[in-house]
């Protein structure tokens, strides 16, 4: 069967489209549309955001360079060539942009009226926060960014609704050489998976895009999970949540917020809009880069992945998940089902910290979780966890033992630092020093101390 999906209202079948073709290309090759821009071709500057809008009805904002597109069917797609009305009417956006004076050379725009566009219609508010937060994975290089956030925030409640498509998807999709499957079951995906060990399973595709938009190599065989049902779900009950391996971070959110809100403010950190709307924990897990931000807090807060493959289903706990560089447990017929974490008990204190040349859309440099428990004033519990320190997300055993039994005061906080040195050996790369590394994660112990003990001393620089 075809891919069918509406592109600016038209409904379209392809047929006869290479699987490994990004949204981008396609939209600007075949179909004529430049305005949607290419700039870096891999998720960092925003000139190609594009918003797809599910039958679930979310609108949202979107690499076009990061997809391939099988992944648009089933959705109803914006390019900014979209935007105006059968009268050619200048969008809402769009004016608000010419009033404002928010555009220079333009490279950038259609890409910020895209962001906005798509922004507009979550329904959240339109503050110079959010708008901060909507925009931060889009780049200008000449208006400054002053004029496009006035322009968004005086937006105000202009946002239509839109009904959100009916289109018959397909769960198989060919070009004559290449496949891609869109199983709709966990069953299905676990099948699949068994007959082609060598598939590439994509969820959002923010790390595996990269192949086709940077190194430009096919696929061959793509097995998706993004239709797969019970890789959708979140679940929670009154000791833990679990999330489906394919729930994207966007989705995500409102949860991690409600059990562990300073790991929320750390997914809020990954990449930008754009990329939380696509990628998810589960693609962040597999991927299983030491500088992958939600690793170290999944180790911290103890949380188990549950494998899936075709002798059934089995947990691993975080712990021992990543077995070396880029390596996981995961047998080779096996996928990530979901993940488990159980919910924190009121008197535990979990903190993540991400550290990183940029504050927003940037990679760690170093991320450290800690979980600890403070019974009268004595260290009770702690699990403490970093990325960027070694080839995996791993524990710190030694500064743990530091901390364990002891008053919790910054002289301990100090020593655990200094324990770190025995637990970690960092890498030299172009993101940090391993002096730089070494010496941020023992500092964060004495931020964590402050943290949890000082609340009225800033220990973060925020943009005001
Ligand atoms: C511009 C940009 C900024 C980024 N910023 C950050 C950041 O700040 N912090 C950060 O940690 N990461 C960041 N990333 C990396 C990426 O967005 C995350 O790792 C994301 O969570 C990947 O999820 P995904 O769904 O897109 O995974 P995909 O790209 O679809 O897959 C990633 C890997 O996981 C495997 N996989 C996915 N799902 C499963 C499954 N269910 N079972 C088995 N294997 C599976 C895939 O085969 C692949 O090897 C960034 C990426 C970009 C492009
Ligand atoms: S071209 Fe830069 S984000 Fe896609
Ligand atoms: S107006 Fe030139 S890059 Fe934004």
């Amino acid at each position: 069967m075809p891919v069918r999906f509406q592109l600016n209202g038209v409904l379209i079948e392809e047929d006869d489209v290479s699987p490994s073709m990004t949204v981008l290309d396609y939209l600007r090759e075949m179909k004529g549309l430049k305005g949607t821009k290419e700039g870096c071709a891999e998720g960092d500057c925003g000139a190609c955001t594009i918003a797809i809008q599910s039958a679930l009805g979310r609108v949202k904002s979107v690499n076009a360079c990061l997809m391939l597109v099988p992944q648009l069917d089933g959705m109803s797609v914006t390019t900014v060539e979209g935007l105006s009305g059968p009268d050619e009417a200048i969008h809402p956006v769009q004016q608000a942009i010419v009033d404002h004076h928010a555009a220079q050379c333009g490279f950038c725009t259609p890409g910020f009226v895209m962001a906005l566009h798509a922004f507009t219609q979550t329904g959240e508010a339109l503050t110079y926060d959010s708008v901060h937060e909507a925009i931060a994975g889009n780049l200008c290089r000449c208006t400054g960014y002053r004029p496009i956030v006035d322009a968004a925030v005086s937006l105000g409640s202009k946002a239509e609704k839109l009904i959100p498509p009916a289109i018959e998807q397909t769960d198989y999709y060919t070009d004559g050489n290449e496949d891609f499957f869109a199983p709709r079951s966990l069953d299905q995906l676990v099948a699949l998976k068994s007959e082609h060990p060598d598939a590439f399973i994509l969820a959002g595709g923010t790390d595996l895009g990269m192949r086709a938009s940077k190194d430009r190599q096919p696929y061959g065989q793509v097995i998706s999970t993004a239709n797969v049902m019970e890789l959708n779900q979140i679940e929670r009950d009154e000791s833990s949540v679990m999330f489906g391996a394919a729930v994207n971070y966007t989705r995500a959110l409102p949860m991690l917020e409600e059990i562990a809100p300073s790991f929320a403010l750390l997914v809020r950190r990954i990449g930008s809009r754009q990329i939380r709307n696509l990628g998810t924990i589960g693609g962040n897990i597999c991927n299983a880069s030491p500088i992958g931000d939600t690793p170290p807090c999944l180790i911290a807060l103890d949380a188990v992945m549950i494998a899936h493959g075709s002798s059934g289903r089995r947990e691993i706990s975080a712990d021992d998940f990543f077995t070396d560089y880029r390596k996981t447990a995961l047998g080779p017929d096996e996928i990530l089902e979901a993940i488990r974490i159980p919910v924190p008990s009121p008197d535990l204190i979990f903190r993540a910290y991400k550290v990183s040349k940029r504050f927003d859309q940037d990679i760690s440099a170093v991320v450290g979780a800690y979980a600890l428990k403070i019974e009268n004033g004595i260290v009770a519990s702690v699990r403490i966890a970093f990325g960027g320190m070694a080839a995996t997300p791993a524990r710190a055993p030694a500064c743990e033992a530091a901390l364990m039994g002891r008053s919790w005061s910054m002289e301990t906080a100090m020593v655990a630092g200094v324990a770190l040195s025995e637990d970690f050996t960092p890498l030299t790369d172009f993101r940090a020093s391993q002096d730089y590394r070494t010496r941020v994660a023992s500092n964060l112990l004495q931020r964590l101390y402050l943290d949890t003990t000082q609340p009225d001393v800033p220990v973060e620089v925020m943009a005001l």
